[in-house]
C-alpha cells in the first residue's frame, strides 16, 4: 500500500468513528424550527446539510481527544465551527465574490434560493455559531475562551480579512508574502482555531495550546495550498464545486507562484512540520491522520 493509500485508509477509519458525533452535534445544536421566516432556515439547512467533509468539527474533536478531554463537551464548539465555515462558503460563492454555481455537489445557496436569502442565511449562521457556544458550553471560562478564539479567527484579523485580500489580489502577480497572508487568513485561521478550541475544551494548558496552534497553522496553510492545486487538477465530480475558477478569476495561488509540483512539495513540507508539533500530546493519532489526509486528499 502506498503512503497516500495508507493515509486515506486511516482517514476513512477516523471518519467512521467521528462523523456520527459530528452529525449528531449538528442536529442537536443547529437552529430548531422557530418563528423565523421558513425560507431563511430552509436556506441555512440546505447549505449546512449539503454534505461537506466536516473537517473543522473533526479537528475540534481530534484536538480535544489529543489532550485527553471528553469529546461530548466539545460538541457545541464542533458544530459552531461547521456553521462559520458553511457561512463562509455561502458568501464566498456569491456573484460579488467568486460567483460559483456549484457547491458540495449542489447548486450554491444563492442559485437554489436567491442572493438576498443567501446573504442573510450566511449572516444568521455566523451569529448562530456564537449562540450555540454561549448557550451550550456549560463551563463559562471555556465558553469565553473558545468564543473569543473563534471570533478572532472568523473576523477582521482572520477569515474575513483574508477574503478581502484574496479579492484584492485578483489580477495581480502573486508575491510570496501576500499569498501567505491570504491563505493563512482566509482558510488557515479557522482551521487553526478549530484545533486550539478542541484543546481549550479538553482543558489543555498554555504550552499544549501553543503546540496545537503551531500544528494548526501549518496544516491550515497546507490545506489551502492543496485546494489551489485541486482547483487546477480535479474534476467537478470529485470536488462537488467547479474547478478552474482560480485561473478564470486570476487569483493569487500557490501553483501560480511555485508551479504544481513546487506547491505540492511545499504542502508536504508544511505537513511534516505540523506533525513535529504533536510529539508532546497524549493521544495525537487522530491529528496525525488528519494532517496526512490534508495532502493525500483528492477532493
Ligand atoms: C472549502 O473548504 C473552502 C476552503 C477553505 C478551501 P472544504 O474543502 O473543507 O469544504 P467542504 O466543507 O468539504 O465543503
Ligand atoms: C475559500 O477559498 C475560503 C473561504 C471560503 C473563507 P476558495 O474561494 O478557494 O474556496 P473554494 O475553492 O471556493 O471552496
Ligand atoms: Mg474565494
Ligand atoms: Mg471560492
Ligand atoms: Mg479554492
Amino acid at each position: 500500500m502506498s503512503n497516500t493509500d495508507r493515509s486515506k485508509d486511516n482517514f476513512e477509519r477516523l471518519l467512521s468513528r467521528m462523523n456520527p458525533l459530528v452529525e449528531q452535534a449538528l442536529k442537536r445544536y443547529a437552529w430548531p424550527q422557530s418563528d423565523a421566516p421558513k425560507r431563511l432556515t430552509d436556506a441555512m439547512t440546505y447549505s449546512l446539510q449539503a454534505g461537506g467533509k466536516r473537517l473543522r468539527p473533526m479537528l475540534v474533536l481530534a484536538a480535544c481527544e489529543a489532550v485527553g478531554g471528553e469529546l461530548e463537551s466539545a460538541l457545541p464548539v464542533a458544530a459552531a465551527f461547521e456553521m462559520i465555515h458553511t457561512y463562509s462558503l455561502i458568501h464566498d460563492d456569491l456573484p460579488a465574490m467568486d460567483d460559483d454555481d456549484l457547491r458540495r455537489g449542489r447548486p450554491t445557496c444563492h442559485k437554489a434560493f436567491d442572493e438576498a436569502t443567501a446573504i442573510l442565511a450566511g449572516d444568521a449562521m455566523a451569529t448562530y455559531a456564537f449562540q450555540a457556544i454561549l448557550t451550550h458550553v456549560s463551563d463559562p471560562a471555556k465558553a469565553v475562551a473558545a468564543g473569543r478564539e473563534l471570533a478572532v479567527a472568523a473576523g477582521l484579523e482572520g477569515m474575513v480579512g483574508g477574503q478581502m485580500a484574496d479579492l484584492e489580489g485578483e489580477g495581480r502577480t502573486p508575491s510570496a508574502d501576500e499569498l501567505r497572508y491570504i491563505h493563512e487568513h482566509k482558510t488557515g485561521a479557522l482551521i487553526t482555531a478549530a484545533v486550539v478550541c478542541g484543546g481549550i475544551m479538553g482543558g489543555a494548558d498554555d504550552a499544549t495550546l501553543q503546540h496545537l496552534r503551531q500544528y494548526g497553522q501549518a496544516i491550515g496553510l497546507a490545506f489551502q495550498v492543496i485546494d489551489d492545486i485541486l482547483d487546477e487538477t480535479a474534476t467537478a465530480e470529485q470536488l462537488g464545486k467547479s474547478p478552474g475558477k482560480d485561473s478564470a478569476s486570476d487569483k493569487m495561488t500557490y501553483p501560480r507562484l511555485y508551479g504544481l509540483e513546487g506547491a505540492r512539495n511545499y504542502a508536504e513540507q508544511l505537513i511534516s512540520e505540523a506533525c513535529g508539533h504533536l510529539q508532546s500530546l497524549k493521544k495525537a493519532d487522530a491529528l496525525q491522520t488528519i494532517a496526512e489526509y490534508f495532502v493525500a486528499r483528492t477532493y
